[in-house]
């Protein structure tokens, strides 16, 4: 029997009583769905897992995905992306330095976006005994269900434009301008175009209902959204940020600091994250990151 314990108001919970290294039976992994979707973002202390194992769990909620920069995947298991800040002995970053610089939700640019997301730590940096690189998750649920009547007419038909394209350039120019302050220098590689039309613009609502709970919930995020699809510019920008702000209103957060052996899940149809970029060599953290492939947002 697992055990649900809530952290945040509206999302984050702590399960225990499981060692997912072990196969799991389907009662106790029906218990581990239900208590994800209830909870939007569950997490699992002291786990010792091999990639493989990794994958078997994340594998039970669906088909995993492999992330178009190729660069950053684990090669044995390219399902896994590497997520670190770790340099290899030719000075070569070893995975993505520079995942979740902005507000999104996993591979929202696709037409059929990420369903959940699972990072498993194996080092973590730590400073005066504090972890460092805390990741923050908002519920996009409970965001939309305490907007104004009159914004959730106002936005009930609306279509936004995930653009890949849009966040690689965004992300480049939040590098240069990082590394002109004296900050991280981050290797970036660049992507063919072959790679950038695997992942053309698409075109997809303002409010998602969820596929499982059927809430109701935004669907724009600050890394990927280009635009309000057939709005003027500046009425676009207006709105996405009034919709930015409400989405990170502190009561729709929960962070996650992190101990090596988590392994924690999110539900990318109810809520966005972010990361926090506090610490730097020779301070290492590494993470594995899996994704399981959702539908398409309607
Ligand atoms: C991500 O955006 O998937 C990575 C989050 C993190 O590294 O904290």
């Amino acid at each position: 029997m697992i055990t649900v314990t809530r952290k945040g108001k509206h999302l984050g919970a702590e399960i225990s009583g499981v060692d997912l290294s072990q196969p799991l039976d389907d009662e106790t992994f029906a218990q581990i769905a239900k208590a994800f979707f209830d909870n939007e973002v569950v997490y699992f202390r002291n786990q010792k897992l091999t990639p493989a194992q990794q994958v078997a769990f994340t594998k039970r909620f669906g088909v995993l995905e492999q992330h178009v920069r190729k660069e950053s995947r684990l090669a044995e298991h390219p399902e896994i992306l590497i997520i670190s800040n770790v340099l290899d002995e030719k000075g070569n970053a070893i995975g993505s330095q520079d995942a979740g610089r902005f507000w999104h939700s996993d591979l929202s640019y696709k037409k059929e976006p990420s369903m959940l997301s699972a990072l498993y730590a194996l080092e973590i940096p730590v400073k005066d005994g504090k972890p460092l690189g805390d990741t923050s998750f908002a519920s996009t649920t409970a965001a939309y269900e305490a907007l104004p009547e009159e914004m959730k007419k106002r936005i009930a038909n609306l279509k936004n434009v995930h653009s890949y394209r849009y966040y690689r350039a965004k992300n480049m120019q939040a590098q240069q301008e990082e590394q002109a302050r004296g900050g991280r220098v981050i290797q970036e590689h660049m992507l063919t175009e072959e790679q950038l039309a695997s992942v053309p613009d698409i075109e997809t609502p303002v409010v998602r209902t969820h596929p499982v709970t059927k809430r109701k919930g935004l669907f724009v995020n600050e890394a990927h959204t280009s635009h309000m699809a057939g709005m003027a510019p500046e009425e676009s920008e207006k709105l996405l940020g009034e919709l930015y702000r409400h989405v990170t209103r502190p009561e729709f957060i929960y962070t996650h600091h992190w101990q090596p052996g988590d392994l924690l899940m999110w539900d990318n149809a109810a809520v966005q994250h972010k990361a926090t970029f506090d610490y730097d060599l020779p301070l290492r953290r590494v993470m594995y990151r899996t994704t399981v492939r959702g539908t398409a947002a309607v």
